[in-house]
């Protein structure tokens, strides 16, 4: 089968397509025929090595949709030819950005006939990440209000979805030109996050009493001082190591709490997938495809992924 892997840590350059032996699935695997796999900023800090995967060479991309192929001896829920969405791989488990993936039956759930692949690629990562920081971590409320900062993003948009689905109103942060959609998505409040008054305008729009910060150098201490009383935070990247609270005090007289998200260490994969596909099916839910790139390109979609403003999501089709 062709792969994309890299043999070294380094910049994008150093992935290459090449023709390996398609893998075989163990007893608690699938395989999977890939249709579409999705790109993460997460690839990124794999390939360079800031985040270690397992030994090198290594595959990249931690989400796909597809067909089962093959299964292994002991998986009882999946049969060939089913179509499916996984996520959770790329970190110790080989990646997706190649014609055919190994997945742990843990790892996947059934794609709804209505949703096409590239879509369930898209939101496999993002939406599970959303989930574990809205739904599990900050155990976001009906009638409670949410701000999903970067509401444009991978994360962001199906954020924006997931909170207005679950009864919340919505406030989030956007660069103008994704307003309108955003919107449309269920947003109840939108804010280009450059202005100079955001702080206000959020308070205005309503405090929040869950906030998803994916750049927690620049917003934490924003996240203190717009919060309701008894406010969550989930929090879920930063550029810089460091992010700190300007005032403590502030923190503890609101009770703020913070839980900081990991989507590798979400417990049951494929519990959240099949909620999120209940909701693609029923239309609560779908994934934006900003751009879609062939194997030999995906160079090119890690470049993207870090530069170019979009909304929504870059997908593989190998
Ligand atoms: N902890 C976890 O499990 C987990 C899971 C997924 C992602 N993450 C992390 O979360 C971050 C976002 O991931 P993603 O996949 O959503 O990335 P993405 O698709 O690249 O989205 C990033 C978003 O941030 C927006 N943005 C840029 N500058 C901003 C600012 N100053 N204020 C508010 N928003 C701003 C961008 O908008 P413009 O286009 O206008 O620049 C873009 O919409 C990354 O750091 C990623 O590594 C963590």
């Amino acid at each position: 089968m062709r792969a994309v892997r890299f043999h070294e840590y380094g910049g994008p350059d150093v992935l290459t397509v090449d023709e390996i032996q398609r893998p075989e699935p163990g007893a608690d695997e699938v395989l999977v025929d890939v249709e579409a796999a999705a790109v993460n900023p997460v690839d990124t800090y794999f390939r360079e090595g800031g985040y270690e995967p397992g030994d090198l060479p290594w595959i990249p991309g931690s989400d796909c949709a597809g067909t089962v192929a093959a299964i292994g001896e002991s998986v009882s829920e999946y049969a060939e030819g089913d179509r499916v969405f996984a996520t959770g791989l790329g970190n110790w488990l080989q990646g997706t950005c190649a014609e055919y993936a190994v997945v742990p039956e843990s790892h996947l759930a059934r794609l709804p006939e209505s949703v096409d692949f590239e879509t369930g690629a898209a939101i496999a990562l993002v939406g599970v990440t959303a989930w574990e920081s809205l739904v599990a971590a900050c155990s976001l409320k009906p009638a409670e209000r949410a701000l999903i900062h970067g509401g444009s993003g991978g994360v962001g948009h199906v954020a924006v979805q997931l909170a207005a689905a679950s009864g919340a109103r919505v406030t989030t942060t956007a660069s103008p030109t994704y307003h309108d959609r955003l919107r449309e998505l269920g947003a109840d409040d939108v804010l280009d996050y450059s202005r100079d008054d955001l702080a206000d305008a959020v308070v205005a729009a309503g405090r929040p009493d869950v906030i998803l910060d994916h750049r927690l150098d620049d917003y934490l201490s924003f996240d203190a001082e717009v919060a309701a009383q008894g406010g969550r935070v989930a929090a879920i990247g930063n550029g810089d190591a460091a992010a700190t609270f300007e005032s403590v005090p502030n923190c503890r007289s609101k009770s703020l709490s913070v839980h900081h998200v990991l989507m590798f260490n979400a417990p049951d994969f494929g519990g959240v997938l099949a909620s999120l596909a209940t909701l693609l099916e029923d239309d609560h839910l779908t994934a934006e495809v900003a751009q879609t790139y062939n194997l030999a390109e995906v160079a090119d979609a890690h470049r993207d992924v870090l530069e170019e403003s979009f909304l929504g999501k870059l997908v593989v089709t190998p």
